[in-house]
């Protein structure tokens, strides 16, 4: 991290220094984009059901449709933030700065949760050595998860976290996966009422400890994730937790209250039929998302923001997406015109 900010405020030093080379538009400044936030889930809280939000990455993606199955019908349980195909919330940076998006349907209408339960973690560690600005460092870490976690107190909720599973290829990953889900646990016993599941344990119960080249419920490695079969399996010990906060949901006021966020003069995002799918908060902007399952998401940062072509970023407004921009990381740059002498 320290090292990027180092070659970024180098790379703007030699461009701003060299500016006059460039003609009368000389780059000269340059600052991370910033990530479109994905919406949340499309239903809005079932008045007969009891209602459960997943938050968290593609592996609670992989094990939220056996929950709801296995649930069955008197609950209704959705994903935060609506992604079906990609790393969902990803990491815990990016969670928080989604976050009153995710509790929120996709048009941004006020909706309660009876439990909330969530992940932070293999996004954070650098799993996959690709995405670096998803890198969280321990510190920020639980920070991240503290502020979550009182954020998710707040609606009414009743909270459970999950802690990560194992990075089967690699025993350094694995290691920083462990010490995040220390880290984790210690904060979540700072909240009395969150209970805590231990998904890695119960993958490791079948896997053995990482290292290991392949085990019955997992993807062919090298990979985090899981085979049908597995998610199924994982959904068992995820649906107990629900099950051990649902005894906690005061049966009288089962109705919790809604979280409050601005909600004047909202930004519809429509589709290419012009319905709206996606409602951005005031002061945002609306940008195609190649991952959130109605295709838009929001630039939170301001209201004339600049979308990036990968579909997952974007820039302040007065600067451009760099032209290398792409899924895996991004910077904006700001073209400032030096008159001519
Ligand atoms: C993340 O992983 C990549 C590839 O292994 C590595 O180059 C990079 O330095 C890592 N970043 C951190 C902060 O560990
Ligand atoms: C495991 O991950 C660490 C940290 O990203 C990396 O430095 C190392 O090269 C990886 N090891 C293997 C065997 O891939
Ligand atoms: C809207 O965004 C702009 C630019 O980021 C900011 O200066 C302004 O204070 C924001 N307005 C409100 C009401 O949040």
């Amino acid at each position: 991290m320290a090292l990027n900010l180092f070659s970024f405020t180098l790379y703007a030093y030699l461009i701003a220094s060299f500016s006059p080379l460039l003609g009368s538009a000389g780059y000269q400044s340059i600052t991370p984009a910033e990530r479109i936030c994905k919406p949340g889930p499309p239903l809005k809280a079932s008045l007969e059901k009891t209602n459960c939000l997943v938050i968290g990455d593609s592996i609670s993606i992989g094990y939220t449709p056996w929950v709801t199955e296995m649930l069955g019908d008197k609950y209704q349980v959705q994903h935060a933030p609506w992604d079906v195909i990609d790393g969902g919330a990803l990491d815990s940076k990016y969670g928080l700065q989604c976050l009153d998006m995710f509790l929120q349907t996709s048009t941004l209408e006020p909706t309660t949760y009876d439990v909330i339960i969530f992940n932070f973690g293999m996004h954070d560690i650098n799993y996959s050595g690709n995405f670096p600005e998803e890198y969280v460092q321990p510190d920020e870490y639980t920070e991240n998860l503290r502020s979550i976690t009182s954020i998710l107190l707040s609606t009414g909720a009743k909270v459970g976290y999950v802690l990560t599973t194992p990075v089967p290829y690699n025993v350094t990953l694995n290691d920083r996966a462990k010490h995040y889900n220390s880290l984790a646990d210690a904060v979540m016993k700072t909240f009395p009422t969150v209970v805590t599941a231990d998904l890695y344990s119960w993958v490791t119960d079948v896997c053995g400890e990482p290292p290991y080249k392949s085990c019955v419920i997992a993807q062919k490695q090298p990979s985090p994730h899981y085979t049908q079969p597995g998610y199924k399996y994982l959904s068992l010990r995820v649906t107990d937790l629900v099950l051990d906060l649902v005894r906690g949901v005061d049966q009288n006021n089962h109705y919790p209250r809604p979280q409050q966020i601005a909600r004047e003069n909202p930004v519809p995002c429509k589709d290419k039929s012009a319905k709206v799918v996606t409602v951005c908060p005031y002061n945002s902007t609306c940008c195609d998302s190649l991952f959130s399952a109605t295709g838009k998401g929001c630039c939170l940062r301001n209201s004339e923001a600049v979308p990036c072509k990968d579909g997952k970023h974007c820039c302040p407004a007065g600067y451009e997406c760099e032209s290398s921009c792409s899924i895996y990381k991004c910077s904006c740059l700001k073209a400032l015109v030096t008159p001519e002498k």
